[in-house]
């Protein structure tokens, strides 16, 4: 099936080239960083930035708590690209737009993505502030037919049936862990499986309850694709969901989620965030 919104070889390569020839920058490392956690982007040095308005390809972001900009600079010495601000299915993008920037990404030779995302927790020992490395993911809208890699399969960024069972890197999670020990804070890191639902309301009770019986930890409406993506050409992903609320499994609780309160958690525990990234970048294997 070919899809009005099939993006071509020729449009990630155009949009590569372009940023190749708007800095000399060459990063490793690409960061998505999520909803109220783009305080990670600010903290890269010798920054040089472009909104994705001005970016020749780029979709534009609308959702609140995003700025919208591509930030290229160095985290410990490491050259990396930071979006501040992504795409989600639920703002109308279609998948291929979504996953957009990863692909661009690969052309300018990226190796490892780093995704971030606000979530919220269906687990019951994790807490409003946790911090979960993403062991694995539910791709929901996956199983629905909603894939980033529907259609035709581009055999230059990967196979036509790509596995996720590896998807997110053992080595890599471990290196956080190692981080977190030393950081002293492990007793708010978790590790566990998050699930991306399409949005953009949060999720009813009997949803929750559904969701919670299938393993899954936390809840958000990110990553998923991106992962995918990023995972079916060949990179090494690392994933950090911050926990910004406990989703209600009860009829009995009163209590209601709303953005502002997820905008809120993330800014608490952002730079704490951010170290843990820096260090992690510092520490990573990059050749
Ligand atoms: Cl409770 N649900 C979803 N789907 N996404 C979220 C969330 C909840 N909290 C932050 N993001």
């Amino acid at each position: 099936m070919l899809s009005k919104d099939q993006i071509s070889q020729y449009d990630y390569q155009q949009t590569a080239e372009w940023l190749l020839s708007q800095t000399q920058h060459r990063p490793k490392v690409a960061i998505i960083c999520g909803s109220g956690l783009g305080l990670l982007a600010d903290g890269l040095e010798s920054q040089k930035s472009f909104k994705y308005e001005d970016i020749p390809g780029f979709p534009k972001s609308t959702v609140q708590g995003h700025a919208g900009r591509l930030v290229f600079g160095e985290l410990q010495g490491k050259a990396c690209v930071c979006m501040q601000g992504r795409f989600h299915m639920y703002e109308g993008y279609p998948l291929s737009k979504v996953t957009f920037p990863i692909r661009v990404f690969k052309l300018i030779g990226v190796e490892t993505l780093i995704v971030t995302n606000a979530a919220g927790s269906l687990a019951d020992s994790y807490h409003c502030g946790d911090i979960m490395i993403i062991k694995d993911h539910i791709n929901f809208p996956g199983f629905a037919g909603l894939n980033p890699l529907n259609g035709p399969n581009d055999d230059k960024f990967g196979p036509r049936f790509p596995p996720m069972s590896g998807a997110y890197d053992k080595g890599l999670r471990h290196l956080a862990r190692d981080i977190c020990k030393s950081m002293a804070i492990s007793e708010f890191v978790q590790e566990g499986v998050y699930c991306m639902v399409g949005g953009p309301n949060f999720e009813s009770i009997a949803e929750a309850r559904f969701l919670h019986k299938l393993g899954v930890d936390a809840v958000g409406m990110s990553t998923a694709p991106e992962v995918v993506v990023a995972s079916h050409c060949g990179m090494r992903v690392f994933g950090l969901s911050l926990i910004t609320n406990k989703v209600v499994k009860s009829y009995e609780d009163t209590e209601m989620v709303n953005h502002d309160a997820v905008l809120e958690v993330s800014k608490m525990r952002s730079e704490t965030l951010q170290s843990l990234v820096t260090e992690l970048v510092g520490r990573m294997d990059i050749n």
